[in-house]
């Protein structure tokens, strides 16, 4: 299992914390905002990640990350020219992959629990995990039937079918790179994961597991903030 962290992107809804240096970079609490993902994928099992990163800002993150000894893992790096989509990451990193499984993690989500359990058990197909949150419409969304099997997956419904939204890390076998290459830009431009994710949901082979804990998309100045009060208040709780 190969690890990709999408830390790409132009960050817009942050500005001005973004004009200068990428959001994933930013502090949460006492640490650059992409330590929090590392550690996931790390404490998970994986080590050898591909950092996916915009052109702007990459020496910032190889100054910083540098080769992964220091997480005990082995680091590579790929510019993505243009933020075309959460899908993208899967063509970019083609050559990473290289017919392996494959984790993503986006640069700004951050969870508190390793996913080890699972990933160590992912066998084919795909495999996502829904949260149950107030504000669904911010995310990927997914309908279930009345047994909780997963119906179909909407990215930011004005009107959400459920409050189950779908957090950013996502197992995939190496086909994701084949069905990433197929998809067509959504209404918005983009190459949507929800889309992907809905390839293999509608082959029966897409996993949705409901995950309770802590996790956070401190994409905005809310999030972010709520979750460094949250990690800090943990810390000092230690
Ligand atoms: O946080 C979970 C949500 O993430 C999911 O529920 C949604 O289905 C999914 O589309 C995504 O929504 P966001 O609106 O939060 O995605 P955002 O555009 O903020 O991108 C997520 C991260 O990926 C962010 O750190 C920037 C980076 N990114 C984004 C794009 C579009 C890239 O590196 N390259 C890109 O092309």
């Amino acid at each position: 299992m190969k690890g990709i962290i999408l830390a790409g992107g132009k960050g817009t809804r942050l500005r001005p914390l973004t004009k200068v240096t990428c959001k994933q970079l930013l502090p949460v609490y006492n640490k650059p905002m992409i330590f929090y993902p590392i550690q996931t994928l790390v404490s998970s099992g994986i080590k050898d990640i591909l950092i996916i990163i915009a052109p702007e800002y990459s020496g910032h993150f190889l100054n910083l990350l540098g080769s992964g000894k220091d997480f005990a893992a082995r680091f590579s790096y790929a510019i993505q020219e243009e933020p075309k989509g959460l899908a993208d990451a899967f063509i970019v990193g083609e050559d990473f992959i290289d017919n392996d499984d494959v984790t993503m993690i986006l640069g700004d989500n951050i969870f508190e629990r390793d996913f080890s359990k699972e990933i160590n058990a992912f066998k084919s197909g795909g495999m996502v995990f829904s949260k149950k949150v107030k504000d669904p419409e911010r995310f990927g969304v997914v309908e279930f039937d009345k047994n909780k099997k997963a119906l179909n997956i909407t990215e930011k419904p004005a009107k959400p079918k459920s409050d189950f939204a779908v957090v950013g890390l996502y197992t995939y076998d190496s086909r994701v790179v084949s069905y990433a290459k197929k998809l067509k830009p959504s209404k918005r431009g983009e190459l949507e994961i929800t889309d992907l994710n809905n390839v293999y949901l509608k082959k029966g082979e897409l996993k949705v597991n409901i995950f309770e804990g802590l996790w956070e998309d401190a994409g905005s100045f809310e999030s972010l903030l709520r979750v460094s009060n949250l990690i800090a208040s943990k810390e000092h709780t230690k």
